[in-house]
Parts: structure tokens; sequence; C-alpha cells
């Protein structure tokens, strides 16, 4: 048993302080320290520094690990450049990002705190970090192939990959899962078959959907920058499926859909009614010219995610939360950095069906500590003194275990 003492500690009803969490690998108590040390006379003392905070450790439900050796191969601007870009540089990229490079980038996340992350895999090939990796891993197996004549071996290719992460020890807290590329590159007779999978097993799911003006463009009529992007690699004219067709294929198992930033009021309003959520990632969409995820009219649950170092300069949650706040410069600030703490830790937790993202009695220790450079003088906006000064964690726990 360990007992952590923290200034305040962040909770479903807010910022509680003068209390201690006791907890195993999962949080048993949580009361004054008194109480505990009475109580638990043989546990370990974890006295944090003055100003400190305890969250739950942040949960990252959206990032490409095979991208992380990206610093200016690819173009940001427009998302018809940058993916020009992806398929000029793919293989350079792709071969110089070896496993100390992907070990890296899942240390500068858990030095943010992110205790989870959901990794978007093509080819498997992160697979073996993410089992090594201290962190939660959800493992999205990610289908693609729009193209009728391939898409059965596709479709074999990433049943195997599917196979390997259902096969991970205990012990590397990875969660298999499967991703669909998106609308405008998976055939819809493979896209079904996996999202029947999905559903059979009970694996996380979750699309690209509707992340620039181009997919919307393609999608509603044919036409716009992906014709010549189509017809020049696929010698093809006409998307394989549109807008509406495309959301039905999920409207019986909830999926995380990630961008959404062209989808209408009324398509969010559909996905709503269906149970699904957002991954919503400013930096990248703001860096590829996207536009903005409007997430104050959102009926829906949302999490806040990096994407990957392909669309990205870091991965640290609290830059993501940082560039958030900027991003939404209309929405009121201290009730908008509330709802992003809430957004990496409780909501994303539900998203990926986790027992984390919460403390509190019987969910998993998972526990990010940050240290404000004073004691806040109103208690109200801690929320958004924590996202405005964390650079890094100054304790980190997964399962129990300390690894910062
Ligand atoms: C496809 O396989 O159809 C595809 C892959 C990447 C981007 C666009 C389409
Ligand atoms: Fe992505």
């Amino acid at each position: 048993m360990k007992i952590l003492i923290a200034d305040y500690i962040y909770t479903q009803k807010g910022f509680i302080s003068k209390q201690a969490v006791a907890f195993t690998e999962t949080v048993k108590e949580i009361n004054t320290l008194e109480i505990l040390k009475e109580k638990y006379p043989n546990a370990e003392l974890i006295q944090t520094e003055p100003n400190s905070i305890l969250y739950p450790g942040f949960i990252n439900t959206h990032v490409h690990l095979e991208f992380s050796a990206n610093k200016t191969s690819l173009k940001y601007g427009s998302f018809m450049s940058w993916l020009d870009t992806v398929i000029e540089h793919r293989d350079d990229l792709m071969g110089a990002c070896d496993n100390t490079l992907m070990q890296k980038a899942c240390k500068e996340m858990l030095s943010s705190g992110i205790t989870t992350f959901g990794a978007i895999s093509s080819f498997g090939n992160e697979l073996e970090v993410c089992e090594e990796t201290p962190q939660r891993v959800v493992f999205f197996n990610e289908l693609i192939g729009s193209n009728a004549m391939y898409a059965d071996m596709l479709y074999g290719d990433f049943m195997e990959r599917v196979k390997a992460s259902q096969n991970c020890t205990k012990a590397s807290r990875v969660t298999p899962a499967i991703a669909i590329h998106s609308p405008y590159s998976v055939h819809p007779i493979i896209l079904q078959k996996a999202v029947n999978v999905a559903k059979q097993e009970k694996l996380p799911l979750c699309a690209h959907f509707l992340e620039s003006q181009a997919e919307r463009e393609w999608l509603s009529s044919g036409t716009g920058d992906f014709e010549a992007f189509f017809k020049k690699y696929f010698n093809t004219s006409t998307p394989v499926t549109n807008i509406e067709e495309f959301m039905h294929a999920f409207d019986s198992y909830p999926t995380h859909f990630t961008h959404c930033v062209q989808a209408t009021p009324k398509e969010l309003d559909y996905l709503a009614k269906k149970g699904h959520s957002i991954a919503h990632c400013p930096r990248s969409n703001r860096y590829l010219g996207c536009g903005r995820l409007q997430i104050e009219a959102l009926k829906l649950p949302f999490t806040v995610a990096t994407d990957g170092l392909s669309s990205n300069d870091s991965l640290s949650i609290f830059d993501e939360l940082r560039a958030t706040l900027m991003l939404h410069n209309d929405i009121p600030i201290q009730a908008l950095a509330t709802s992003l703490l809430k957004s990496v830790t409780s909501d994303a937790a539900k998203v990926l069906n986790l027992n984390c993202g919460e403390v509190a009695v019987g969910k998993l220790a998972d526990f990010a500590v940050i240290t404000l450079p004073e004691t806040p003088k109103r208690e109200e906006e801690i929320a958004l003194w924590s996202i405005l000064h964390t650079k890094e964690v100054s304790h980190l726990f997964i399962e129990g275990e300390k690894y910062v």
C-alpha cells in the first residue's frame, strides 16, 4: 500500500484539499492523512512538493508513433499539400522511425503526464515498443485500401495485425483495437467487415472523418483537390463512398471519430445520437489548414489528442491543451480549461472503455502529479494554472508503480 499526499486532488466534484489517497494497483481509499495512516500503518508515504495537484494520468486517444521522424519533411499549411508530401516521404520517414525514436516519443508523452495513449498503427511496426512502454496502450490496427482489387489482400494483412495485438501479454497493458483510415481510403465492403469484427470482439473502434474541406468535397461530389490525387495515384475518378453511407456503417457500434472539423451540425447531431465521440486535434488541424472544430456546439463527448508528429511539433498533452486554449479564443477561458481537463481524463477513459481517468475508489492507480510555481490564489483558477504552468509532471504512477 502507498499513500500519496498532495495539496489538491482533482476529482469529479472539483479540486479537494486536505485529503490523501491510499492505493495499490487501484485506488483503495481517499481520506485524511491521519485516518489513512492509522488504517494502513505499513503504507509507504509519498509526500509531494508544496502546491502539487494530483490528477488522474492523462489520456491521449490519438497518436501515430510511426511518423515520429518527421521534423521538416511534411508540408504544413494545406491538407492536400501535406498528403502529397506524406506519399513522397513516407518510405524515408518510416525507415528513419526505429524503436529508439518511438521509445523517445513514448517517453515524451510520459514526461507530460500521459499514462494511456491510443496508437494508430498502419503496419504493426509499433507493437513491440507499445508492449514494452509502461503506459496503457490502446493499439488501433488501421485498415486502409479503397481499391476493390486489393481489398481482400489488405483486409487479410489487417486481420493478421489485429491477431498479433490480441496476443500481447497481459503485463504489456496493450488493448487490441481497430482503426478505419478514412471514408475516402477504405472500400465499404472491408470497412463493414472490420466494423463487424470490432463489434463481435468488443474492440475499441476509431476512424478519421471529415478532416479537410477537400475530403468533404470529394465525398459529396467527387470533385476538388482529391480528384487529381486519386487520378494520379489510383487512376480512379469516383469516391468509394459518401458521407451518409460512411456514417451509417458505424450505426450499431460507438466509434471515436478523429477531427470532424468539416462535419455539419446535422452530421454532428447524428454522431451524437448514435453514441459516438470525437478526438479533437487542434494543433494538427491548424497546421494542416483544416479549420477549427466548434467544440462549444458539440453534443457528444470529445477528447483532446496530439495526433502524430506527422502533423505536430510535440506529443506533450500540456502543449496540446495550451494550443486548444488559443485556438478557441472565443470560449471563456476558465470554463474551457475545466472542460479540457475532463476531456483528457474521465471522458477519454470512457471513450476507450478503460477503468482509469479518475482518482476514485476502485479506479486504476494511474496518476500524474503537477506542481504549480506558487500557491494558487483562487481555487476556481487551478484548472487554468495547471494547463499554463505545466511543462513536465513531477510524479507519475501507472497501476500504482512509479515511473516519474
Ligand atoms: C487508398 O488506399 O485508397 C488511399 C490511401 C492513402 C490515401 C488515400 C487513399
Ligand atoms: Fe490521425
